[in-house]
């Protein structure tokens, strides 16, 4: 494990991963655990879940899990009740809102297409899984987030019953996850695109608005990173002609984590977006704000260095 964050300050302090029980969110849950932090994983994969949270209890770590599925409301504001019900502390501190899913492939375009060969009376439906989850899902535990890690205070952040100086030492985290996709144009996957652009834009909105509850909101935008969301696309990349190290690389999830440690235990660290790609650039501070051209600047350095090397961002 890597041991550039120091989170012993979060000690005591209780965290909520959703989507814990894999990839990012599991590699988050389980550096939490392990610097002392009462974590308590929601996700709609129970067995997975279950037993992360079994290996976690055996190391003698504090967690727990709690089924949620991010895109049904009961399923969601019953998850955050009860992982709060059950913490030691009956406290939330903070919140990382990794759930993710691929959606459907291909660009509205293609859906067309596919539909008007099909010869159908009528447009189909649209699924767009991701939007449902990636965006709905998560715009929904922000609020449940923002309400739980509330509550307690006064409202705009004044805080009832606790010693000042006692609160005035931490200010609450809420961490969420978009991608290098948020910042570019992808044509052939418009659900999981749109998405995250959307968890953008969703970021961009509350940091001006969360530090009225005393909590510092920022976000995760990686590249390509080895988990079980990729390894399902691989077959689709190699048909493309691109593998692991021909076209893209992966990113270190340990050094993701590193940045969600940081978002965590920073207290001067609150609006940024930061992306993390392979090295040499590693983790960069995407100036998503008006300086900063919206991203614009850092990110267009990034990706003529990145194509120079033949990754694609
Ligand atoms: N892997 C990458 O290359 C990459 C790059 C950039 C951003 N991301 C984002 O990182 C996040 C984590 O993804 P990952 O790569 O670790 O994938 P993963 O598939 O390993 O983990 C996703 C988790 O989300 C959970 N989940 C799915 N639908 C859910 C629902 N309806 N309710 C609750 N939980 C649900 C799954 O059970 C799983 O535990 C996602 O938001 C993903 O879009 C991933």
């Amino acid at each position: 494990m890597s041991t550039h964050v120091d989170l012993s300050a979060l000690n005591g302090k209780s965290v909520i991963v959703v989507s814990g029980a894999s990839g990012l969110g599991l590699a988050i849950a389980k550096r939490f655990a392990n610097s002392e932090v009462h974590v308590t994983i929601l996700d709609i994969d129970v067995p997975g879940g279950s037993q992360i949270v079994n290996e976690l209890r055996q190391q003698g770590l504090s967690a727990q899990f709690v089924r949620c599925d991010v895109t049904a409301h009961h399923s969601r504001t019953e998850a955050f009740e009860y992982a709060i019900r059950l913490s030691p502390t009956k406290s939330l501190d903070i919140v990382a809102l990794m759930a993710g899913v691929m959606g459907e492939p291909g660009s509205l375009v293609d859906m067309v297409i596919r539909g008007q060969q099909e010869n159908v009376s009528q447009p189909p439906k649209l699924r767009h899984p991701a939007l449902n989850a990636n965006l709905v899902g998560i715009c929904n535990c922000a609020y449940l987030a923002l309400w739980y890690m509330n509550l307690g205070s006064g409202a705009d952040g004044q805080k009832s019953g606790t010693p000042a100086s006692q609160e005035a030492l931490f200010s609450k985290s809420l961490m969420l996850i978009s991608s290098t996709v948020a910042y570019t144009d992808v044509g052939n996957f418009a659900d999981y695109h749109t998405s995250k652009f959307g968890v953008r834009g969703l970021f961009r909105g509350l940091r001006h608005e969360t530090p009225r509850l005393n909590i510092r909101t920022n976000c995760l935008a990686p590249y390509f990173m080895d988990t079980p969301l990729v390894h399902n696309g691989l077959e689709a990349f190699a048909a493309a002609g691109m593998e692991p190290g021909k076209g893209f690389e992966f990113v270190d999830v340990e050094k993701v984590v590193d940045v969600a440690g940081r978002f965590a235990v920073d207290e001067g660290l609150h609006g940024r977006a930061i992306m993390i790609v392979p090295e040499p650039e590693g983790v960069v501070d995407l100036d998503d704000d008006e300086d900063g051209l919206w991203g614009g600047k850092v990110f267009k350095g990034v990706q003529e260095r990145m194509r120079a090397r033949g990754l694609i961002i």
